[in-house]
Protein backbone atom coordinates (compact mmCIF):
# COMPACT_ATOMS: atom_id res chain seq x y z
CA UNK A 1 0.00 0.00 0.00
CA UNK A 2 2.31 2.72 1.26
CA UNK A 3 4.21 1.27 -2.61
CA UNK A 4 1.08 2.53 -4.31
CA UNK A 5 1.12 5.94 -2.34
CA UNK A 6 4.73 7.09 -3.21
CA UNK A 7 3.73 6.07 -6.76
CA UNK A 8 0.71 7.96 -6.61
CA UNK A 9 2.42 11.05 -5.26
CA UNK A 10 5.41 10.30 -7.60
CA UNK A 11 2.95 10.44 -10.41
CA UNK A 12 1.27 13.66 -9.01
CA UNK A 13 4.58 15.64 -8.93
CA UNK A 14 5.30 14.77 -12.14
CA UNK A 15 2.15 16.14 -13.68
CA UNK A 16 2.51 19.33 -11.69
CA UNK A 17 6.09 19.44 -13.22
CA UNK A 18 4.43 19.71 -16.67
CA UNK A 19 3.46 23.19 -16.52
CA UNK A 20 3.64 25.13 -19.95
CA UNK A 21 6.68 27.42 -18.29
CA UNK A 22 8.20 24.25 -17.50
CA UNK A 23 7.37 23.27 -20.95
CA UNK A 24 8.63 26.23 -22.71
CA UNK A 25 11.94 25.74 -20.17
CA UNK A 26 12.33 22.65 -21.63
CA UNK A 27 11.53 23.61 -25.46
CA UNK A 28 14.36 26.26 -24.68
CA UNK A 29 16.83 24.06 -23.36
CA UNK A 30 16.48 21.67 -26.54
CA UNK A 31 16.39 24.62 -29.04
CA UNK A 32 19.59 26.36 -27.48
CA UNK A 33 22.08 22.99 -28.26
CA UNK A 34 20.57 23.04 -31.87
CA UNK A 35 22.85 25.09 -34.34
CA UNK A 36 21.23 28.30 -35.83
CA UNK A 37 19.99 28.47 -39.27
CA UNK A 38 18.97 31.47 -41.02
CA UNK A 39 15.64 30.53 -43.05
CA UNK A 40 16.49 32.79 -46.02
CA UNK A 41 13.39 30.64 -48.08
CA UNK A 42 9.88 30.19 -46.76
CA UNK A 43 9.15 26.22 -47.51
CA UNK A 44 6.20 23.97 -47.44
CA UNK A 45 4.88 23.34 -43.51
CA UNK A 46 6.24 19.68 -44.06
CA UNK A 47 9.32 20.44 -44.79
CA UNK A 48 10.06 23.17 -42.44
CA UNK A 49 9.23 20.30 -39.52
CA UNK A 50 12.05 18.32 -40.82
CA UNK A 51 14.59 21.67 -40.91
CA UNK A 52 13.17 22.06 -37.19
CA UNK A 53 14.09 18.80 -35.86
CA UNK A 54 17.46 19.50 -36.75
CA UNK A 55 18.29 23.32 -36.22
CA UNK A 56 16.38 26.35 -34.41
CA UNK A 57 15.44 27.67 -37.62
CA UNK A 58 15.84 32.01 -37.33
CA UNK A 59 13.10 34.02 -39.26
CA UNK A 60 13.81 36.99 -41.04
CA UNK A 61 12.06 39.22 -38.42
CA UNK A 62 14.19 37.47 -35.58
CA UNK A 63 17.50 37.53 -37.32
CA UNK A 64 18.73 41.30 -35.47
CA UNK A 65 18.13 38.74 -32.68
CA UNK A 66 19.95 36.12 -33.46
CA UNK A 67 22.62 37.62 -36.04
CA UNK A 68 25.65 36.06 -33.81
CA UNK A 69 24.24 32.68 -33.25
CA UNK A 70 23.62 32.27 -36.98
CA UNK A 71 26.10 29.80 -38.25
CA UNK A 72 24.44 28.38 -41.73
CA UNK A 73 21.53 29.96 -43.60
CA UNK A 74 19.22 27.63 -45.24
CA UNK A 75 17.62 29.09 -49.40
CA UNK A 76 15.91 27.72 -51.99
CA UNK A 77 16.04 29.46 -54.95
CA UNK A 78 15.20 33.05 -53.95
CA UNK A 79 15.89 35.47 -53.01
CA UNK A 80 19.81 35.55 -53.34
CA UNK A 81 21.93 35.22 -50.94
CA UNK A 82 23.58 37.67 -51.15
CA UNK A 83 27.39 39.82 -50.31
CA UNK A 84 25.62 41.97 -47.73
CA UNK A 85 23.35 38.97 -46.49
CA UNK A 86 26.90 36.70 -45.71
CA UNK A 87 28.80 39.51 -44.62
CA UNK A 88 26.38 40.59 -41.70
CA UNK A 89 26.25 37.20 -39.71
CA UNK A 90 29.69 36.43 -37.91
CA UNK A 91 29.71 33.20 -37.27
CA UNK A 92 28.21 31.85 -40.65
CA UNK A 93 30.10 28.73 -41.73
CA UNK A 94 27.27 27.53 -44.28
CA UNK A 95 25.22 27.58 -46.99
CA UNK A 96 22.26 25.13 -47.78
CA UNK A 97 21.29 26.22 -50.97
CA UNK A 98 18.27 23.36 -51.36
CA UNK A 99 18.66 23.45 -55.28
CA UNK A 100 20.82 22.24 -58.08
CA UNK A 101 21.14 25.64 -59.60
CA UNK A 102 23.21 27.76 -57.05
CA UNK A 103 23.19 31.35 -59.41
CA UNK A 104 21.38 32.89 -56.45
CA UNK A 105 24.34 32.67 -53.75
CA UNK A 106 27.19 35.03 -54.03
CA UNK A 107 30.47 32.63 -54.06
CA UNK A 108 32.82 35.03 -54.51
CA UNK A 109 31.60 36.58 -51.16
CA UNK A 110 31.05 32.72 -49.29
CA UNK A 111 34.40 31.88 -50.70
CA UNK A 112 36.04 35.08 -49.21
CA UNK A 113 34.55 34.51 -45.68
CA UNK A 114 35.39 30.46 -46.41
CA UNK A 115 31.97 29.96 -45.70
CA UNK A 116 30.97 26.57 -47.53
CA UNK A 117 28.09 26.01 -50.16
CA UNK A 118 26.10 22.86 -50.37
CA UNK A 119 23.66 22.08 -52.83
CA UNK A 120 21.07 19.28 -53.87
CA UNK A 121 22.17 17.52 -57.12
CA UNK A 122 20.88 14.13 -58.74
CA UNK A 123 17.84 13.99 -56.63
CA UNK A 124 15.62 16.38 -58.50
CA UNK A 125 16.56 14.85 -62.11
CA UNK A 126 13.66 12.88 -62.90
CA UNK A 127 11.18 15.43 -61.52
CA UNK A 128 12.93 17.95 -63.50
CA UNK A 129 13.07 15.73 -66.58
CA UNK A 130 9.54 15.07 -66.22
CA UNK A 131 9.00 18.79 -66.33
CA UNK A 132 10.55 19.42 -69.54
CA UNK A 133 8.55 16.37 -70.52
CA UNK A 134 5.17 18.35 -69.41
CA UNK A 135 5.92 21.46 -71.09
CA UNK A 136 7.05 19.40 -74.44
CA UNK A 137 3.72 17.75 -74.59
CA UNK A 138 1.59 20.38 -73.09
CA UNK A 139 3.30 22.56 -75.89
CA UNK A 140 2.91 20.47 -78.40
CA UNK A 141 -0.46 19.22 -77.78
CA UNK A 142 -1.68 22.37 -76.64
CA UNK A 143 -3.24 21.08 -73.56
CA UNK A 144 -3.62 24.76 -71.94
CA UNK A 145 -5.64 25.69 -74.79
CA UNK A 146 -7.40 22.61 -75.07
CA UNK A 147 -8.39 22.63 -71.51
CA UNK A 148 -9.62 26.08 -72.59
CA UNK A 149 -11.96 25.45 -75.22
CA UNK A 150 -13.02 21.86 -73.57
CA UNK A 151 -14.46 24.19 -70.66
CA UNK A 152 -16.08 27.00 -72.24
CA UNK A 153 -19.54 27.73 -71.97
CA UNK A 154 -19.75 29.48 -75.24
CA UNK A 155 -18.05 26.07 -76.93
CA UNK A 156 -20.79 23.96 -78.62
CA UNK A 157 -19.15 22.07 -81.37
CA UNK A 158 -15.11 20.79 -81.16
CA UNK A 159 -12.99 22.11 -84.31
CA UNK A 160 -12.11 18.64 -85.46
CA UNK A 161 -9.10 19.79 -87.04
CA UNK A 162 -7.68 21.51 -84.04
CA UNK A 163 -4.30 20.21 -84.90
CA UNK A 164 -1.09 20.47 -82.34
CA UNK A 165 2.40 19.45 -83.20
CA UNK A 166 4.21 15.96 -83.65
CA UNK A 167 6.83 14.57 -80.97
CA UNK A 168 6.66 10.34 -80.55
CA UNK A 169 9.28 9.90 -83.76
CA UNK A 170 10.61 13.51 -84.11
CA UNK A 171 14.18 14.18 -83.52
CA UNK A 172 14.68 16.33 -79.61
CA UNK A 173 17.79 18.30 -79.34
CA UNK A 174 19.14 18.35 -76.12
CA UNK A 175 21.28 21.66 -74.89
CA UNK A 176 23.45 20.85 -71.77
CA UNK A 177 24.01 16.71 -71.66
CA UNK A 178 24.06 16.97 -67.73
CA UNK A 179 22.57 14.59 -64.86
CA UNK A 180 19.10 16.47 -66.28
CA UNK A 181 19.81 16.22 -69.68
CA UNK A 182 20.61 12.54 -69.26
CA UNK A 183 16.82 11.83 -67.90
CA UNK A 184 15.39 13.64 -70.68
CA UNK A 185 17.13 12.05 -73.11
CA UNK A 186 15.99 8.47 -71.50
CA UNK A 187 12.31 9.34 -71.38
CA UNK A 188 13.11 10.61 -75.28
CA UNK A 189 13.55 6.90 -75.94
CA UNK A 190 10.37 5.91 -74.94
CA UNK A 191 9.24 8.30 -77.65
CA UNK A 192 10.72 6.50 -80.93
CA UNK A 193 12.68 10.01 -80.72
CA UNK A 194 16.26 10.50 -82.47
CA UNK A 195 18.45 12.80 -79.83
CA UNK A 196 20.92 14.80 -80.62
CA UNK A 197 22.50 16.39 -78.27
CA UNK A 198 25.08 19.57 -77.49
CA UNK A 199 27.31 19.95 -74.06
CA UNK A 200 30.42 21.95 -73.24
CA UNK A 201 32.02 18.66 -73.47
CA UNK A 202 31.33 15.37 -75.04
CA UNK A 203 30.13 12.72 -72.45
CA UNK A 204 31.99 9.36 -72.97
CA UNK A 205 30.41 6.82 -75.59
CA UNK A 206 28.95 4.56 -73.03
CA UNK A 207 26.80 7.32 -72.26
CA UNK A 208 25.84 8.52 -75.80
CA UNK A 209 25.04 4.62 -76.03
CA UNK A 210 23.17 4.12 -73.13
CA UNK A 211 20.70 6.71 -73.65
CA UNK A 212 21.42 6.64 -77.73
CA UNK A 213 22.16 10.05 -78.47
CA UNK A 214 24.50 11.84 -80.74
CA UNK A 215 26.47 14.53 -79.75
CA UNK A 216 26.39 17.87 -82.26
CA UNK A 217 29.43 20.00 -81.36
CA UNK A 218 27.98 23.29 -82.83
CA UNK A 219 24.96 24.78 -81.04
CA UNK A 220 23.78 26.35 -84.63
CA UNK A 221 23.92 22.39 -86.18
CA UNK A 222 22.20 21.09 -83.26
CA UNK A 223 19.14 23.50 -83.15
CA UNK A 224 18.74 23.57 -87.66
CA UNK A 225 18.43 19.42 -87.13
CA UNK A 226 15.94 19.30 -83.95
CA UNK A 227 12.31 19.18 -84.62
CA UNK A 228 12.29 20.10 -80.83
CA UNK A 229 14.42 21.73 -78.52
CA UNK A 230 15.49 20.84 -74.61
CA UNK A 231 17.31 23.69 -72.66
CA UNK A 232 19.14 21.91 -69.33
CA UNK A 233 22.23 24.14 -69.00
CA UNK A 234 23.21 25.63 -65.71
CA UNK A 235 23.30 29.12 -65.52
CA UNK A 236 27.03 30.82 -64.97
CA UNK A 237 28.55 33.65 -67.34
CA UNK A 238 29.02 31.05 -70.35
CA UNK A 239 25.69 30.51 -70.92
CA UNK A 240 23.97 34.16 -70.43
CA UNK A 241 21.83 34.46 -73.02
CA UNK A 242 22.97 31.72 -74.63
CA UNK A 243 19.44 31.53 -76.70
CA UNK A 244 18.81 35.01 -78.49
CA UNK A 245 17.90 35.87 -82.10
CA UNK A 246 20.48 34.35 -83.71
CA UNK A 247 20.09 30.58 -82.06
CA UNK A 248 16.11 31.14 -82.32
CA UNK A 249 16.53 31.75 -85.79
CA UNK A 250 18.43 28.62 -86.75
CA UNK A 251 15.76 26.44 -85.06
CA UNK A 252 12.96 25.16 -87.29
CA UNK A 253 9.60 26.99 -88.02
CA UNK A 254 7.69 23.94 -86.77
CA UNK A 255 10.07 23.80 -83.65
CA UNK A 256 9.31 24.04 -80.19
CA UNK A 257 11.32 25.11 -77.10
CA UNK A 258 11.48 24.30 -73.67
CA UNK A 259 13.62 25.76 -71.14
CA UNK A 260 14.22 24.05 -67.60
CA UNK A 261 17.14 25.43 -66.39
CA UNK A 262 17.45 29.48 -65.57
CA UNK A 263 15.64 32.45 -67.25
CA UNK A 264 18.71 33.96 -67.60
CA UNK A 265 19.86 31.78 -70.51
CA UNK A 266 17.20 32.91 -73.06
CA UNK A 267 17.29 36.91 -74.43
CA UNK A 268 13.38 37.12 -73.92
CA UNK A 269 13.21 40.12 -76.13
CA UNK A 270 14.40 37.66 -79.03
CA UNK A 271 11.92 34.70 -77.94
CA UNK A 272 9.29 37.18 -77.79
CA UNK A 273 10.02 38.62 -81.24
CA UNK A 274 10.50 34.55 -82.36
CA UNK A 275 7.21 33.54 -81.24
CA UNK A 276 5.12 36.29 -82.99
CA UNK A 277 7.21 36.46 -86.25
CA UNK A 278 6.42 32.63 -86.32
CA UNK A 279 10.34 32.09 -86.66
CA UNK A 280 9.39 29.35 -84.09
CA UNK A 281 6.26 27.05 -83.45
CA UNK A 282 6.15 27.39 -79.65
CA UNK A 283 7.89 27.79 -76.14
CA UNK A 284 6.97 26.19 -72.96
CA UNK A 285 9.28 28.03 -69.82
CA UNK A 286 9.77 26.91 -66.36
CA UNK A 287 11.79 29.87 -65.78
CA UNK A 288 11.94 33.41 -66.75
CA UNK A 289 14.34 36.45 -65.77
CA UNK A 290 13.15 37.88 -63.28
CA UNK A 291 10.36 35.39 -61.51
CA UNK A 292 7.60 36.31 -62.06
CA UNK A 293 7.78 38.61 -64.76
CA UNK A 294 6.42 41.80 -63.91
CA UNK A 295 2.60 41.48 -64.84
CA UNK A 296 2.63 44.00 -68.00
CA UNK A 297 6.22 41.97 -69.79
CA UNK A 298 5.44 42.11 -73.08
CA UNK A 299 6.50 38.06 -73.30
CA UNK A 300 3.67 37.20 -71.13
CA UNK A 301 1.11 38.02 -74.33
CA UNK A 302 3.22 36.59 -76.80
CA UNK A 303 1.57 33.68 -78.89
CA UNK A 304 1.78 29.67 -77.98
CA UNK A 305 3.98 30.30 -74.94
CA UNK A 306 3.06 27.37 -71.96
CA UNK A 307 4.55 29.03 -68.83
CA UNK A 308 4.95 27.23 -65.05
CA UNK A 309 6.35 28.70 -62.13
CA UNK A 310 9.48 27.54 -61.93
CA UNK A 311 8.31 24.29 -60.68
CA UNK A 312 10.13 21.88 -61.81
CA UNK A 313 11.39 20.22 -59.26
CA UNK A 314 8.22 20.91 -57.39
CA UNK A 315 6.82 17.46 -55.61
CA UNK A 316 6.94 16.89 -52.01
CA UNK A 317 8.66 13.90 -52.70
CA UNK A 318 11.54 15.66 -54.81
CA UNK A 319 11.38 18.50 -52.33
CA UNK A 320 11.91 16.38 -49.21
CA UNK A 321 14.73 14.81 -50.42
CA UNK A 322 15.92 17.93 -51.52
CA UNK A 323 15.44 19.22 -47.98
CA UNK A 324 17.20 16.26 -46.17
CA UNK A 325 20.30 16.59 -48.37
CA UNK A 326 20.40 20.32 -47.44
CA UNK A 327 20.01 19.07 -43.89
CA UNK A 328 22.73 17.10 -44.38
CA UNK A 329 25.24 19.34 -45.52
CA UNK A 330 24.82 22.02 -43.39
CA UNK A 331 25.19 19.38 -40.53
CA UNK A 332 28.69 18.37 -42.59
CA UNK A 333 30.06 22.15 -42.37
CA UNK A 334 29.08 22.75 -39.25
CA UNK A 335 30.99 19.46 -38.21
CA UNK A 336 33.86 19.76 -40.30
CA UNK A 337 33.14 16.94 -42.53
CA UNK A 338 32.95 16.74 -46.41
CA UNK A 339 29.73 17.77 -47.86
CA UNK A 340 27.14 15.17 -49.74
CA UNK A 341 27.44 18.03 -52.47
CA UNK A 342 29.42 21.07 -52.19
CA UNK A 343 30.29 23.56 -54.82
CA UNK A 344 34.34 24.04 -55.00
CA UNK A 345 34.43 27.81 -54.38
C1 LIG B 1 15.66 24.66 -59.09
O1 LIG B 1 15.48 25.48 -59.90
C2 LIG B 1 16.94 24.15 -58.78
O2 LIG B 1 17.96 24.71 -59.21
O3 LIG B 1 16.98 23.15 -58.07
Amino acid sequence: MANVLRLLSFTAACKRSLTPRFLRTAAKMAAAEKPYVYQHTRMHPALEAMLQREFHMVQPDDLEEYREKVSAIFVFVKPPVTASLVNSLPNLKAVGSCAVGYDHVDLAACAARGVRVGYTPEVLNDTTADMAWALLLASARRVVDGDRVAKDPKTTAFDLNWFGTQVSGTTLGIVGMGRIGLEVAKRARGFDMTILYHNRHRRTKDIEEQVKATYVSSLHDLLGQSDHVVLVAPANEETYHLMGQEQFAAMKKTALFINVSRGTLVDQVALDQALRNGTIAGAGLDVTDPEPLPRDHRLLTAPALTLTPHTASATLHTRSKMVQMTIDNIWAALKGQPMINEVKL
